[in-house]
């Protein structure tokens, strides 16, 4: 009899791992299917903008163009992350079942802009970027300023990919750990300026803007500056989330 309900408890704990573990499978499918959606969309827009408008020759589509894509696609990931709070406390029909997708949105958005740091790194060339380098091959202010911010924004991010890791969460106070994943707004402000600084100029002259698509660091500011606006409505709304 014992032996028999031993056998039993064991059975019903097997069957939960294995539902938890479907459950999180399930998550990072629907994840990973409206992700590669996204990146078409983006990496599209890239690629008509800067290859088929604007002239730039098709060799430079692994990496110049690419990470233009990614960086966006980062920045996407990371907005839809920050929003799917918001919009679940104002639609919680539509956007109540969606929650449990901000920490995979975060980490998948994070994981892009490590990508994009190190192919940057890769091309951080006068001849790649003429606008961050001055005529002697040192950078220019622009160059030295956008830089910063992109570096600052990205160990912020770590800090916060870092503490989404279970084994680390569990071992942290819930106050601390909701500090720390707040700061991630910090991060994205840094990524405003980040893309504020070396994008301002060619903003500022729209007449210039190949077949009139706004540039892909304008559509990054829009969608930050938009994910920022909605957290502050939220934060006087009075609404916690
Ligand atoms: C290690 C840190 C970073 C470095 C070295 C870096 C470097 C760069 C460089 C060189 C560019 C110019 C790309 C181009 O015009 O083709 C750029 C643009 C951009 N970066 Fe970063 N970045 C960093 C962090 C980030 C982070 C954390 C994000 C977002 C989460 C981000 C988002 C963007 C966006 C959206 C653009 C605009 C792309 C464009 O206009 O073509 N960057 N970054």
């Amino acid at each position: 009899m014992r032996g028999e309900s031993e056998r039993f408890k064991k059975k019903v704990i097997l069957s939960e791992e294995k539902m938890r573990y479907q459950k999180k499978n399930s998550l990072w499918k629907s994840v990973l299917r409206i992700s590669l959606i996204l990146f078409i969309i983006v990496f599209a827009y890239a690629f008509i903008r800067y290859n088929i408008i604007k002239g730039v020759g098709f060799q430079h589509v692994p990496l110049f163009i690419a990470n233009k894509a990614v960086a966006l696609f980062s920045v996407v990931l990371i907005a839809l992350s920050y929003l799917l709070g918001p919009l679940a406390r104002f639609f919680p029909r539509t956007f109540s079942s969606k929650l449990p997708l901000r920490k995979h949105l975060g980490l998948l958005g994070f994981s892009m802009a490590a990508i994009h740091g190190v192919m940057s790194m890769l091309l951080f060339t006068p001849a790649y970027y003429p606008k961050f380098f001055d005529s002697s091959g040192q950078l220019n202010l622009t160059g030295e300023l956008s830089m910063l911010f992109g570096i600052a924004a990205f160990f912020i991010f770590a800090l916060v990919a870092l503490t989404s890791i279970p084994s680390i969460e569990k071992g942290m106070d819930e106050k601390d750990w909701i500090r720390i994943q707040r700061i991630g707004y910090l991060a994205f402000l840094f990524v405003l300026l980040h893309v504020l600084v070396m994008g301002i100029e060619g903003w500022l002259n729209p007449s210039a803007w190949p077949g009139g698509l706004l540039p892909i660091s304008l559509v990054a500011f829009i969608i930050i500056a938009l994910t920022l606006l909605l957290r502050i409505v939220v934060l006087f709304s009075g609404r916690r989330i």
